[in-house]
Order: C-alpha cells, then sequence, then structure tokens
C-alpha cells in the first residue's frame, strides 16, 4: 500500500524548498501518494484563514504531513488568533502532536560552521523532546485586556500530569535506545507547574532503572548548552523552554539550515518539519538550505512510515554530499571557502538525488 503523504509548502523558503524534498522522496522507489494542502500565510490569502479545515481534515487522513516553513512580514500585523503561526499551532493540537523531536546532530564535516570550536561540537549528538500541545502556548486564560488601570497581558503556564507522563514516556523510551541519558529541564525554583513537572517525571523514571536521570533549571541548561553540549543525550522539557533551547542546539550544529523535527501523537501518526522558518529575507533566490526539510523526510520514513532503510539512504545522502564538499550559504564558513563548492537550493537537492544509495 502506498504511503499517503501530505505535502503543505507554507510560505517563504518553505514553499521553495518543499518540491525539492518530494523530489528526494520520489527518488527513493518507495511507494507515496502525495496530497497537497494550504496552511500558514497562503491559507490567510487563499481562504482567509491560516487553517482551513479542508486541511486538518486531509491531515487526519494521512499517514504524515511534511510541511514547510510558515509566516512573513506580510501577515505579521494581524491579530494573534488571524496569524499564520496560528495554523501551525492548530495543526499541532488538532492531531494531538504532543511529542516533538528535535535531534541536533553535527555532521563532522560542518564542525567549522559552528559557532562553538569545533572540539566542543565535534560529534555532537542530542536530542531535545520537547512537549508541544500544552503549557503557556496553549493554558487558559491568555489575551490582553483593557480596564481603567490600563493594559493587561495574560499567559498561563499549566501542565496536568497526563500531559507530563505521556510525553516523558516518550522520552524514556527514545534514551533507552540512545545512551541512556535523560535531562529533565524545568524552572522548579519558581514556577509550581515546574515542579509537578519534575516529580512527574522523577515518577515516570521508576520504570526505566536503564537511564539515568537528571533535572536542570533551564537557566542552567541554557548555560551548559553552549559550554559543554556533549554532556547531553535527550534533553526533555515543556513547550516554551523546548523552543527556546532548540534554536540554541540548532545553531551549535552550525546552522538553522541543517535541523529537522518530528511531531508525534499517540497513533503514530506524525508531521515533519524543519526547526527553521520562513527567511523571507533570502526566499526566492534558490539559495535557502533544503536539507533540513530532506532530513525531515527521513525523520518521516522512519518514525511514522516503518521505512527505516529509505530514512538511512537519505541521512547518509546528505552526509555524503557533505564530505563531498558542497555548501549552502549558511554552511559556508568565510575563512575556509577555498575546497568547498557554494551551491544553490537545486543543486543541493540534485546532489543528494544523485547520492542517495541503491534500494536494497
Ligand atoms: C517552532 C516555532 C514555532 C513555535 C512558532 C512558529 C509558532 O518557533 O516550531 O519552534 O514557537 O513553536
Ligand atoms: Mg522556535
Amino acid at each position: 500500500m502506498a504511503h499517503r503523504v501530505l505535502v503543505i509548502p507554507g510560505d517563504g523558503i518553505g514553499a521553495e524548498i518543499m518540491p525539492h524534498a518530494v523530489r528526494v522522496l520520489q527518488a527513493l522507489r518507495v511507494d507515496f501518494e502525495f496530497d497537497y494542502a494550504d496552511m500558514g500565510g497562503c491559507a490567510i490569502d487563499e481562504h482567509g484563514t491560516p487553517l482551513p479545515p479542508a486541511t486538518l481534515a486531509a491531515a487526519h487522513a494521512a499517514d504524515a504531513v511534511l510541511l514547510g516553513a510558515v509566516g512573513g512580514p506580510k501577515w505579521d500585523d494581524l491579530p494573534t488568533d488571524k496569524r499564520p503561526e496560528k495554523g501551525l499551532l492548530g495543526l499541532r493540537s488538532g492531531l494531538d502532536l504532543f511529542a516533538n523531536l528535535r535531534p541536533a546532530l553535527l555532521f563532522p564535516p560542518l564542525a567549522d560552521a559552528s559557532s562553538l570550536k569545533s572540539e566542543l561540537v565535534a560529534d555532537l549528538d542530542m536530542l531535545i523532546v520537547r512537549e508541544l500541545t500544552g503549557g503557556i502556548y496553549f493554558g487558559e486564560p491568555r489575551g490582553i485586556t483593557v480596564d481603567n488601570g490600563g493594559r493587561r497581558g495574560v499567559n498561563t503556564y499549566v501542565y496536568d500530569e497526563r500531559e507530563i507522563i505521556r510525553v516523558a514516556r516518550v522520552a524514556f523510551d527514545l534514551a533507552a535506545k540512545r545512551r541512556r541519558k535523560l535531562t529533565s529541564v524545568d524552572k522548579a525554583n519558581v514556577l509550581e507547574a515546574t515542579q509537578l513537572w519534575r516529580e512527574v517525571v522523577a515518577e515516570v523514571h521508576a520504570d526505566y532503572p536503564d537511564v539515568e536521570l537528571e533535572h536542570l533549571l533551564v537557566d542552567n541548561a541554557a548555560m551548559q548548552l553552549v559550554r559543554a553540549p556533549k554532556q547531553f543525550d535527550v534533553v526533555l522539557t515543556g513547550n516554551m523552554f523546548g523552543d527556546i533551547l532548540s534554536d540554541v542546539a540548532a545553531m551549535l550544529t552550525g546552522s538553522l539550515g541543517m535541523l529537522p523535527s518530528a511531531s508525534l501523537n499517540s497513533a503514530g501518526q506524525g508531521m515533519y518539519e524543519p526547526v527553521h522558518g520562513t527567511a523571507p529575507d533570502i526566499a526566492g533566490q534558490n539559495v535557502a538550505n533544503p536539507l533540513a526539510t530532506i532530513l525531515s523526510a527521513a525523520m518521516m520514513l522512519r518514525y511514522s512510515l516503518h521505512e527505516a532503510d529509505a530514512a538511512l539512504r537519505i541521512e547518509k545522502a546528505v552526509a555524503d554530499v557533505l564530505d563531498q564538499g558542497l555548501r549552502t550559504a549558511d554552511i559556508l564558513p568565510a575563512a575556509d571557502a577555498d575546497d568547498l563548492r557554494p551551491v544553490g537550493t537545486d543543486e543541493m537537492a540534485d546532489a543528494v538525488i544523485a547520492a542517495l544509495p541503491r534500494a536494497p
């Protein structure tokens, strides 16, 4: 049976890169049925809403969703609930995609592109597991109110224990298959909701005696990430801290343009997207790095479509083109551009396709 993939190209470089990621998938000789839908800014323009009901319905019906990126200056002045980002958040919560996996893996040839000294990041291989459908992103009450005392902005940081337990289990399961170390990040010295987080994660730990658990406060975790990132294996955290820390982790690997992500629900359905945004400043110029989206497609094959061999072939091809010295602008360090070949979006994708190992 063909795998049913819903493709949501989105805006900016998201829409620009997506056809190349689809080309890579088509080159695999795996059976796909691609369906397309609008979400984000383009959906606001076309349908008057960032998440048309038809898009959510198509996402429910698909085995997996492959997403580019959404948003852009054109829609920045809209109220929060009409913005492109609201479409993304609606899709995450509509599909109950509570576990967000953001691996930060340093491909050896990119060690020099990192903003940290290369010895600090050489062989970095960590995974952030971010809770994605709760916390302050979704907590009620929320909003801006006006009364005679002036304006007041409110958001609510809330987690119930079931939300913590299910994402903690995903993180422990992944840690058990990796280097068996889990770091749970919170702000338990100040925020009660995260005191509960710490308590519940410790309780779930009882089922995973082979995994070492440590708790870190988020400020310390941010510091440790740029001081000695290789101490981390799996990092588990809530929605907002995970948003922030995953950008830091991404930069350690050289560029936001390299990082894929997976967002999973308990049925194994998933949405796969690069960690980077729409980069309106470079959109449409054939300079964006397509590798994060291509690697997201690989994660889709692994986590939702049970095509681990095909996932590995894509990852090998990406490692191979980097070894060959091909670099998009974001991963091209000015200092040693001599042995490297600057390439555009399409050429990078072509090279990945050419480097795909044959199907077994
Ligand atoms: C991310 C993004 C989103 C988030 C935005 C676009 C809503 O920053 O996926 O990290 O904050 O979750
Ligand atoms: Mg973010």
